[in-house]
């Protein structure tokens, strides 16, 4: 992810997971701040019309992830007393990945770049960021209340693995089940990459 992009980064992040950061981040205008000022460029891809960022992905590797910001972090922008539930909150979220696996945590592309293929674009070049990581595999989260994005993982090769129920989550975040998804990392996959350097 290049420096500069990080406003509207953190611009598309809120207007995608806005209603699952904001007991974590909120309001909307300081969670974009956090997350702005907290991204770590070497856990994310872009995708870029001009200067302007359409879509990123973000993923988990090595204890890293491309939203930052630790313990300290949230305290000191968000004070004891309102910093502490925002960690429980921010736990929540946490994805360690297994050895060998890249985890994505977080597409989105602009609402009006979506449907020209830039979601696809970002899922490769997840996938092109395993290879060149040594990965086997590629493991996702999507909720029950995102069909379209669950049947685009699935077209580019990811089968559920497992359910979690959330009921507990569906008055604070809107989703009352999530599904991890894999898709292992293929030697065809390791070709495409080399073709692609
Ligand atoms: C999910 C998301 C990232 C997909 O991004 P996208 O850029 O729209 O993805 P794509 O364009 O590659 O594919 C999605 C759709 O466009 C279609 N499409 C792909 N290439 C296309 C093209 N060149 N022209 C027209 N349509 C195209 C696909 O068939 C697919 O159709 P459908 O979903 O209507 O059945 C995007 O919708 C988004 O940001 N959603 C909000 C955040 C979100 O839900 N993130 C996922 C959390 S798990």
């Amino acid at each position: 992810m290049p420096h500069g992009g990080e406003d509207q980064v953190a611009a598309l992040y809120w207007e995608a997971f806005g209603r699952k950061l904001a007991p974590a981040l909120g309001p909307p205008e300081k969670g974009r701040a956090f997350i702005a000022a907290h991204l770590h460029h070497d856990r994310g891809v872009v995708a870029l019309a001009g200067d302007r960022v359409t879509g990123v992905a973000g993923y988990r590797l090595g204890g890293r992830a491309l939203t930052g910001g630790g313990v300290r972090d949230v305290l000191s922008a968000y004070g004891l007393f309102r910093g502490l539930p925002r960690l429980a909150a921010l736990a929540l979220f946490e994805r360690a990945p297994a050895p060998d696996e890249l985890v994505m945590d977080g597409i989105a592309v602009d609402a009006t770049h979506r449907g020209q293929g830039v979601g696809s674009l970002l899922l490769a070049e997840i996938v092109a960021v395993a290879v060149h990581h040594g990965c086997r595999r590629v493991r996702l989260d999507v909720i029950d209340t995102n069909p379209r994005a669950r049947a685009l993982y699935e077209r580019h090769g990811f089968t559920a693995h497992r359910t979690e129920r959330t009921p507990y989550l569906r008055g604070l975040m809107g989703f009352g089940a999530v599904t991890t998804m894999r898709r292992p990392v293929t030697t065809a996959d390791a070709t495409d990459e080399r073709k692609a350097r």
